[in-house]
């Protein structure tokens, strides 16, 4: 009936939600990278953990910085945010090689992606190792979404919007068509 899973076991939790996690750095510059590794954890505080390898440069500035802008960008941002978690910050400026544009974050120093279609402000106010990763905790202390792409219940994927979902490698989905469960079935 089952047989054991022959690809890593965390593509059975995917695809994923991507936010890009963007950074103040030591080399004074803003850094973004993509993590398909985040959840909300808490409403009070609004908490939001990501996973950070310890390779990253990411991991650096937000241990310089304290803070970060999580992005949350279109599917038709695919090649850009592939691109941006394919080189580091560390050896080149992403700003300026990506021509991203920014805008200025209203509770954070940080910068969000101008592009988004959501940015989430957020201070560090945890981390904690976890084999070869780091969890870092976000407490969002602004969530903002572009004008017409959301209402209050969430993202209007009905409406043409659609967010990027990372399946594995180079694969990403977007959300397909929604459904509605019966408010009781039994
Ligand atoms: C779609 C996607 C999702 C990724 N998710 C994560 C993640 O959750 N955590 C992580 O540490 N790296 C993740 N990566 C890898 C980093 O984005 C990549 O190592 C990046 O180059 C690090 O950039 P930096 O050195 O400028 O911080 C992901 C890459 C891609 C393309």
């Amino acid at each position: 009936m089952f047989e054991e899973f022959s690809g890593k076991f965390y593509y059975l939790l995917h695809p994923r939600p991507t936010v890009v996690v963007g950074s103040l750095c030591p080399n004074n510059r803003a850094n973004f990278m993509p993590a398909s590794w985040n959840t909300p954890v808490s409403e009070e505080p609004p908490t939001v953990a990501v996973v950070v390898d310890p390779q990253a440069y990411t991991k650096e500035c937000l241990d310089f910085c304290g803070e970060a802008t999580l992005n949350i960008l279109e599917l038709g941002d695919v090649q850009l945010v592939y691109d941006l978690g394919s080189v580091s910050g560390r050896d080149i400026d992403k700003v300026l090689k990506f021509k991203l544009e920014l805008v200025e974050s209203t509770t954070v120093k940080p910068p969000g992606i101008a592009r988004s279609l959501a940015i989430l402000e957020s201070k560090v106010i945890g981390k904690y190792p976890v084999g070869e990763a780091y969890l870092y905790i976000f407490e969002v202390t602004k969530a903002r979404v572009r004008e017409g792409v959301a209402d209050r219940f969430g993202f209007l994927f009905n409406e043409g919007v659609n967010i990027l979902l990372h399946a594995s490698g180079r694969y990403f989905y977007g959300v397909g068509s929604r459904r509605l469960a019966l408010k009781k079935s039994v």
